[in-house]
């Protein structure tokens, strides 16, 4: 295993799945800690601007997002799944590089986020949406060629983060790839560390196991990826690890 540590949708559009009795609850640690962000209506409302989802990555969601779809290298026909929806135009940016043969695949437990995202795609039959727990993923092994994760892993606790981590490599195929942007500690000398630490300790409380521990730690002991390679990016507060499976 090589590890660097360089710091250096229609669901013809997006039908609407009917809910089913095997349909995910929503899981607790969401309900009680970012209800404010992902599940009420009006935090769905505030939320979805892309300003303000660019301010909270101090500037750098575009960044980001091109840092986790740069990965996808050429998307023409791949087999993306996308785990979690995300505020922004991430999701229409990977339909924007998809070639005919090219299909993507969301998931989220929270149906809100599904509709949201609904609401934001067009009409794509390559794009599908599913109401579904990324740590019991309903997809067969070795389903995708590439499995993005854009900051979902920090809102986790960690037995859902390993989950989710062995869901995601389970289902890429294996030649494919795991692509996570996330959070990161930063460096002694970014000043934003300190205010980043206040804001996640005080809103975010799973965040700072991303600072204590590298995301290659919450993998399964007896999986070994061809290669996992990470980068850090402004100052050490953010990360991009690529899971070669
Ligand atoms: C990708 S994360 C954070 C994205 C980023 N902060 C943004 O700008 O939107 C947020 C999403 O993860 C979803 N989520 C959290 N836990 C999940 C789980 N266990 N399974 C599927 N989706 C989950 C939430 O419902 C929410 O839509």
């Amino acid at each position: 295993m090589k590890q660097s540590a360089e710091c250096v949708a229609a669901l013809s559009p997006l039908e609407h799945l009917p809910r089913t009795g095997s349909d995910p609850s929503i899981p607790e640690y969401l309900e009680t800690t970012y209800w404010w962000a992902y599940l009420h209506p009006n935090a769905v409302r505030l939320f979805e601007r892309e300003w303000l989802v660019n301010l909270i990555l101090w500037g750098n969601f575009r960044k980001l997002r091109d840092l986790a779809l740069n990965d996808l290298g050429d998307a023409s026909d791949q087999k993306i799944l996308q785990l979690a929806c995300v505020y922004g135009d991430f999701t229409q940016q990977i339909a924007n590089r998809m070639g005919k043969k090219a299909t993507l695949d969301v998931i989220d437990v929270a149906p809100i986020q599904l509709d949201n995202l609904r609401s934001k795609l067009v009409p794509d039959a390559r794009v599908r949406l599913h109401h579904q727990d990324s740590s019991h993923l309903q997809f067969p092994d070795a389903s995708f060629d590439s499995t993005l994760l854009f900051f979902l892993l920090h809102e986790q606790p960690e037995a859902v983060r390993r989950a989710t981590l062995a869901e995601a490599i389970r289902v890429t195929r294996p030649g494919g790839k795991v692509v996570i942007v996330d959070y990161h500690k930063p460096g002694w000398s970014n000043p934003l560390r300190y205010v980043m630490k206040v804001i996640l300790v005080a809103l975010e409380p799973f965040a700072c196991d991303l600072w204590r521990k590298e995301i290659s730690s919450y993998l399964q002991p007896r999986l070994v990826p061809r290669s996992i390679v990470k980068v850090c990016r402004f100052g050490g507060l953010y990360q991009k690890v690529v899971i070669s499976v």
